[in-house]
């Protein structure tokens, strides 16, 4: 193995907040208590469906929120979103033509627009500048005007966006980003050296080595919050692209099925940062590329949890030990659960 060579800014000297290995501060409930206190977080019923530019004002794109089909699409700029079903005779609009900003359904002809017809109506829509949302009102939930966005840099910003579907609940997705030392583990293609510098009741904040290339590392402090109870952002404090943020979102599609769309919003105050404005939608592959490689991880990470609260038979031991430790993480994903399948 080669020493590791460190690049970009060197950071002050800091404690960790324990010396005892990695297995060992991964306490399960102590993720667990902290999963409890993000899935108390209001997400005021909205949900992120991609990258906002990945939904175009030529056909209407589908998707899956909480076992609803739903459809988006943009009119002047504007984006859109309605159920999937046309109010006539209930063919799907998922892949529809837009004309003049209206879904044209393909069985008919009807022309679908903003004033609705019958049941069928627009959905309060979202567009933040880099992910679409829609917002569905749910028995017991708070509705509100604007979804909770976590602070992102000001530009110039290099912006990336991924979208990958896994068999889990919402709150697995949640609960494996609340796990910072699984990192250098499980991702020692991503990360070489990472320990916990500062954990409070709303956030934790890691002091990591980053592989750039091979044995090139950047080191950062990295800061986890949990804004709302569908969403966890880790924003860079301190070091190289001080202020980036990476925001993960967990939209449930239905019963066992969550799709993870993760934005990433980089900056630095570099010089040469601005000059790589050109070359945006290069650079935008590449960080996809990334975290799409950490997500092929981490979705089996999310999986195994799910399979672990739903499927696994259990001895009386482990399922004792799971009370004591588990009980958190799997109250509050059942919970999830039954909020995702109660009726509209
Ligand atoms: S089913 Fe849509 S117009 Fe008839
Ligand atoms: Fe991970």
């Amino acid at each position: 193995m080669l020493p590791l060579v460190f690049i970009g800014r060197a950071l002050p000297p800091r404690e960790s907040t324990s010396s005892r290995p990695d297995w060992a501060q991964a306490d399960p409930a102590r993720i667990a208590r902290m999963l409890q206190r993000a899935l108390a977080r209001p997400t005021g019923g909205w949900y992120v469906l991609d990258a906002t530019d990945r939904i175009g004002e030529r056909r209407a794109r589908g998707f899956l929120v909480e076992g609803l089909r739903l459809v988006a699409w943009r009119r002047d700029g504007q984006l859109w979103a309605a159920p999937a079903s046309c109010p006539h005779m209930g063919a799907s609009l998922e892949g529809a033509c837009v004309q003049g900003g209206r879904l044209v359904c393909p069985w008919h002809g009807l022309r679908l627009g903003p004033e609705g017809r019958g049941n069928w109506k627009p959905l309060p829509t979202h567009d933040d500048g880099v992910l679409a949302w829609v917002r569905l009102d749910q028995p017991g939930e708070v509705s509100s005007d604007r979804p909770v966005l976590p602070s992102r840099p000001a530009s110039p910003t290099l912006i990336g966006v991924i979208r990958r579907d896994a068999r889990c609940a919402p709150a697995d997705v949640i609960a494996n980003r609340l796990d910072p030392w699984h990192g250098v583990h499980f991702h020692p293609h991503s990360f070489a050296r990472l320990r916990v510098v500062d954990e409070a009741d709303d956030h934790i904040t890691v002091r990591v080595a980053y592989r750039a290339l091979g044995p090139l590392v950047v080191e950062v402090d990295a800061r986890f919050e949990t804004p709302s109870a569908r969403c966890i952002v880790m924003t860079i404090e301190r070091g190289e692209g001080e202020g980036s943020v990476v925001e993960t979102h967990a939209t449930p599609l239905e019963p066992g099925r969550t799709a993870i769309v993760e934005a990433t919003i980089a900056t630095s105050d570099r010089p040469g940062f601005r000059l790589l404005q050109p070359l945006r939608a290069l650079l935008r592959r590449f960080i996809e590329k990334r975290a799409e490689r950490l997500w092929i991880d981490d979705a089996a990470y999310c999986e195994r949890l799910a399979y672990l609260r739903t499927a696994r038979p259990k001895s009386s031991a482990e399922a004792s030990h799971s009370q004591d430790a588990h009980h958190g993480i799997g109250r509050a994903a059942d919970h999830d659960e039954r909020e995702r399948t109660a009726p509209a």
